[in-house]
């Protein structure tokens, strides 16, 4: 049956993303889905409402069904249910008080130990301890980490990937036990939202999707247009250190991102995935 009213919400979803109108078949199967995947928004703020262990070793289960490069299987999923770990945790991120109020955290692990570790039982040598064993195990982890989000949102739930704890490494690693080779790529917060949220506007397509080879690009008058765009939804309610930068009379996307990355930030995160034994050459 065509589904004129879920196209219409994945266009309103979209044009406030992308800035942009698109065509979308009516009769097209699986809309319900892309509704969810172009609604999609962080949520920060969650209700008092427990989320059932069997809906999160369901949510588990669907996450670690993504695909896996050459099966290797390098992702684990590390709950957080000690609630004297996530104090812990929150202690030294106390700028993000939702770690704390999520009924559920969860630590997406990049897993370099299982493969040569099975080299070692079947008595083979690993022949592959390289960059690629570091990159492959932390792709798997963001590829689970995407299609948990994909299915907490298919059942209602909100989630906020945290990054953070990568500014504290190795008291994450320390806390959850971690051993050589298995290194946080980013905890999750899990929770029924509280308000709706909003949907943040992405660059445009344009500026990120290519046809077989990048050409010289505008991308300055790319950046403008979408700081502009950005700025009418979702302009940003603080200016980030002013006392370095002063206060731009127009604040966009690119000046906060600029901003941001004008002071240095996990330098050390290179020694500490070293420390952890992975080969970064
Ligand atoms: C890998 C990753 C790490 C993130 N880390 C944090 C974080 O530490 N704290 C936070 O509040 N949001 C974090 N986010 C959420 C982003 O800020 C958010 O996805 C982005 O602002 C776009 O908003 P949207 O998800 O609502 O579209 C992270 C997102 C990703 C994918």
């Amino acid at each position: 049956m065509p589904n004129n009213a879920t196209s219409k919400t994945i266009n309103a979803a979209l044009l406030k993303r992308f800035g942009a109108e698109f065509e979308i078949d009516p009769e097209l199967t699986g809309l319900n889905e892309l509704e969810k995947i172009a609604g999609h928004r962080s949520h920060r703020r969650y209700l008092t409402r427990p989320i059932e262990p069997d809906l999160l070793r369901l949510l588990c289960a669907c996450a670690l069904s993504a695909p896996s490069k050459s099966d290797l299987q390098q992702c684990d999923i590390i709950i957080v249910s000690d609630a004297t770990i996530r104090k812990s945790i929150v202690s030294f991120i106390p700028e993000m008080p939702w770690i704390d109020d999520a009924p559920v955290f969860l630590v997406f692990a990049a897993n370099g130990r299982r493969l040569p570790t099975i080299s070692k039982l079947r008595g083979k040598p690993f022949a592959n301890d390289h960059l690629d064993l570091f990159f492959n195990a932390v792709v798997d982890a963001a590829i689970a980490l995407a299609t948990f989000i994909r299915a907490a949102e298919a059942v209602g739930l909100g989630c906020c990937p945290i990054s953070a704890i990568r500014d504290h490494p190795k008291t994450v690693s320390d806390l959850l036990h971690l051993p050589n080779r298995v290194v946080p790529v980013a905890g999750i917060c899990v929770g029924w939202p509280a308000q709706a949220g909003e949907i943040t506007p992405r660059l445009s397509l344009s500026t990120t999707v290519i046809e077989n080879k990048y050409d010289a690009d505008d991308l300055a008058a790319e950046i403008d247009a979408y700081d502009r765009r950005r700025a009418k939804l979702r302009p940003y309610r603080q200016q980030r250190n002013t006392d370095r930068w002063g206060d731009a009379s127009f604040y966009g996307w690119s000046e906060d991102k600029a901003r941001q990355y004008a002071e240095p930030m996990r330098t050390d995160f290179g020694s500490f995935v070293r420390g952890k034994g992975f080969c970064l050459d």
